[in-house]
């Protein structure tokens, strides 16, 4: 391998250069080869100043992830930033692109730093439930006090180069295209002029009001205890308080400290996994096997909330955009809630009105499906009914050019139905979004039996085109999410006439680290859809099968959560956040009466530990059927779309973490009182037998 590092001297600068395909990335090589060329430049008499720059589109972005879960491999990354600091030369770190991470803790240790306007600049290890380990938590507080060093490492979020001058994290930006010449002539300066080296090491100035700074340490802590923070959320906040009481070196060892008991702990691990999960799931064996075609022309048919949704996200995309709807009623009622978004956004300064008219330009509503005859895909988001989608299916399978894809965004219907119907089954495919389409990441992609590699990797590559997190599902009734949603849910219901209430379910599920409960998911959701589904389900219904009746009774009343102002809470003016409604606890009391159960209490524990079995179970489930490629590409699903707590890593990788053996003796448990509806996964029983975790399936 050549040597990613490299020193030349030049008019008495000696500039290291960074070389290392694709991002630059702080791996071994890069390490030993900072510390080497820093050694010879400094050695070098000929060399007054140094400047480290990187080739390609950006300064190093951060650590190596290959060298992820590995034994860390000397020279550590605070090792190589204190040889840095300690060259008895200006050494000038010369920046674009994204320096985060690593690279930005490098760039700390360098004496001067010049950066273009565009550069940006954050400590993001937090979302691996670390903190910045490599002297990050003690040099930034030395600079900038601890308000803003704490927000930065507890957000994780990138700023940019002008905050960061601001802030006095860099000395300069430079209109100069051409960074390395705009840092030879600021390295020039400093050494006509004598600059003095300003080790951010021996700096104190961000600790100058101690009251301030302690202040805002409390104030920070007060605040992560009322959010509920995270073991890394709280040990930044012990490393930036630790930086005003420590010399930096002991300092340095405290953050060591602090760094090894994260990577001790599971929300590391849940987050790494997540990390790598999202990396995988776009990647499905049909890419390997067929290139993806562009899409550039995209038809919609229905502009309702996910017609509309969809539409936005490809228009944000750069695609152009053709919406069919059945009606001119219809097609105006499609254009405005198009236009809706855009307006807010105009309304919120986000964009304005010439920028609106440039994206509405591409967007040509009809009411005509022969204008369709020229696009690469059409995306079905019509009623959720088959006799519905399978007119819009056959007509479109007349109009489109040959070779079109043919994508239906249908919640929980037979693909393969839909496929047979036309004479491209190869051409069609499942796009399930989620609502808001134009903001929710998730996309279940669902490959039906007869499509074709090509098909399935245009999907994939579609997604990825409106920057959603895409992953593989097969065929069944509510594919991935919905399908394990339903037996979650029904768990939930059959503890809410077992005693367990909506509201007290909603808090113990928000304490687990949801943003919102099941219940008020239902109502953003919509009971409507749920009362439809089990409508058309009731006639092939299992009659041995609990039937718990109050969403039916709730949704006999007309209440379908926020769009009707009330649900299982009531929603007062358009509220986004319900209040309790005692009408609802006499509903579900009346319901246990009729059905003649007698309420009894229950933990926290025993209804998150339900909640969590029956999720599980039939994510088992959905993975032993093939319907997931891998169990991660659950928890990505989980993540993305339902609002399952990143730090605790998806179903599967939770499931791991507190045993599959207990979450089958759970499941054994519970099936005593319910046997029926309790049955536990063959997967799960067999990976128990064999004393394996659903970690061992993720190699697909
Ligand atoms: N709402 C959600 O949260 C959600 C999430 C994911 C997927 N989906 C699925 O998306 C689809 C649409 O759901 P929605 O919530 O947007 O429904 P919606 O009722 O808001 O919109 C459906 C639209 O389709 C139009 N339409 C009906 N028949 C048509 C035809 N023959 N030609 C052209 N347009 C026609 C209707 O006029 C209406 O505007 C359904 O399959 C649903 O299951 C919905």
């Amino acid at each position: 391998m050549t040597n990613p590092v490299t020193l030349s001297v030049k008019d008495h600068i000696g500039i290291i250069i960074i070389d290392n395909p694709p991002i630059n990335a702080l791996g071994i090589d890069v390490r030993k080869g900072l510390i080497s060329c820093i050694d010879e430049a400094d050695a070098n008499a000929d060399v007054k100043a140094v400047i480290i720059h990187a080739n390609g589109r950006t300064f190093p972005p951060g650590a190596d992830i290959t060298e992820f879960g590995k034994p860390p491999l000397e020279p550590h990354l605070v090792a190589t930033c204190s040889h840095v600091e300690n060259c008895s030369k200006p050494v000038i770190a010369a920046l674009h692109g994204t320096v985060l991470g690593g690279g930005f803790e490098i760039t700390l240790s360098a004496h001067f730093r010049i950066a273009m306007p565009k550069t940006k600049f954050g400590l993001p290890e937090v979302g691996l439930g670390i903190l910045p380990g490599a002297s990050g938590t003690q040099r930034v507080p030395r600079i900038t006090g601890a308000a803003a060093a704490l927000d930065m490492m507890i957000s994780g979020k990138p700023f940019n180069a002008k905050k960061a001058l601001g802030l006095g994290l860099i000395d300069k930006i430079t209109d100069n295209e051409n960074i390395l010449n705009a840092a030879i002539e600021y390295a020039q300066d400093i050494i006509s002029n004598n600059t003095p080296i300003n080790r951010v090491c021996d700096r104190t100035d961000g600790f100058a009001d101690a009251d301030k700074y302690a202040a805002e340490i409390a104030a920070t802590r007060a605040q992560l205890d009322k959010k509920g923070g995270l073991f890394c959320h709280y040990a930044i906040v012990d490393c930036v308080e630790t930086a005003a009481k420590l010399p930096f070196n002991k300092g340095l060892i405290y953050e060591r400290d602090k760094i090894m008991a994260c990577m001790r702990t599971d929300e590391h691990a849940a987050l790494v996994h997540v990390f790598f999960a999202e990396r995988k799931s776009p990647k499905p064996p049909e890419a390997k096997r067929a290139k993806p075609l562009d899409i550039a022309e995209l038809g919609i048919i229905g502009g309702g909330t996910m017609g509309a949704g969809i539409a936005v996200a490809a228009l944000n995309s750069g695609l152009n955009v053709t919406m069919v709807e059945r009606d001119e009623d219809s097609i105006k009622r499609g254009i405005k809630n198009v236009e809706k978004v855009y307006l807010r956004n105009i309304e919120k300064g986000r964009m304005n009105a010439d920028q609106m008219a440039a994206v509405m330009a591409r967007f040509s509503p009809t009411t005509n499906y022969n204008d369709l005859s020229q696009v690469d895909m059409v995306i079905e988001a019509v009623f959720e009914r088959m006799d519905v989608k399978k007119a819009v299916f056959t007509e479109l399978d007349k109009v489109l050019k040959p070779g079109a894809i043919l994508a239906s965004n249908t919640s929980y219907l037979n693909v393969n139905e839909l496929a047979a119907l036309t004479k491209r089954p190869a051409e069609v495919i499942g796009l399930h979004f989620f609502s808001p389409a134009n903001i929710m990441r998730l996309l279940e992609i669902v490959v039906p039996d007869n499509v074709s590699d090509q098909t399935v990797s245009t999907a994939f590559a579609f997604a990825k085109k409106l920057g959603k997190v895409a992953v593989r599902a097969g065929v069944c009734d509510g594919f991935i999410g919905n399908r394990i949603l339903g037996k979650y849910a029904q768990a939930a219901t059959n503890m809410m006439e077992d005693g367990a209430s909506p509201y007290r379910m909603d808090k113990v599920i928000r304490g687990f680290g949801y943003p919102i409960g099941v219940y008020q998911m239902f109502d953003l959701a919509g009971g409507d859809i749920g009362w439809d589904t089990r409508k058309r389900l009731a006639a092939t219904r299992d009659p041995a099968e609990r039937y718990v009746h109050i969403d039916d009774r709730i949704c006999e009343n007309g209440w379908f959560g926020q769009k009707t102002g009330r649900g299982y809470y009531i929603y007062e003016n358009g509220a986004r956040i319900g209040t309790e409604d005692p009408e609802i606890l006499a509903i579900i009391d009346k319901e246990r009466k009729i059905a003649g159960i007698t309420p009894h209490d229950f933990s926290d524990e025993e209804i998150m530990e339900t909640y969590m079995a029956a999720m599980i179970n039939e994510a088992a489930n959905v993975l032993h059927e093939g319907i997931a490629l891998r169990p991660s590409d659950i928890d990505v699903t989980f993540i993305y779309g339902y609002g399952f707590p990143r730090h605790k890593g998806g179903p599967m990788q939770y499931a791991d973490t507190i045993g599959l053996d207990k979450v089958l003796a759970t499941i054994e448990r519970l099936s005593q009182d319910d046997a029926n509806f309790w049955v536990a996964s063959p997967l799960l029983k067999q990976l128990v037998a064999d004393g394996k975790n659903f970690a061992s399936l993720n190699n697909v």
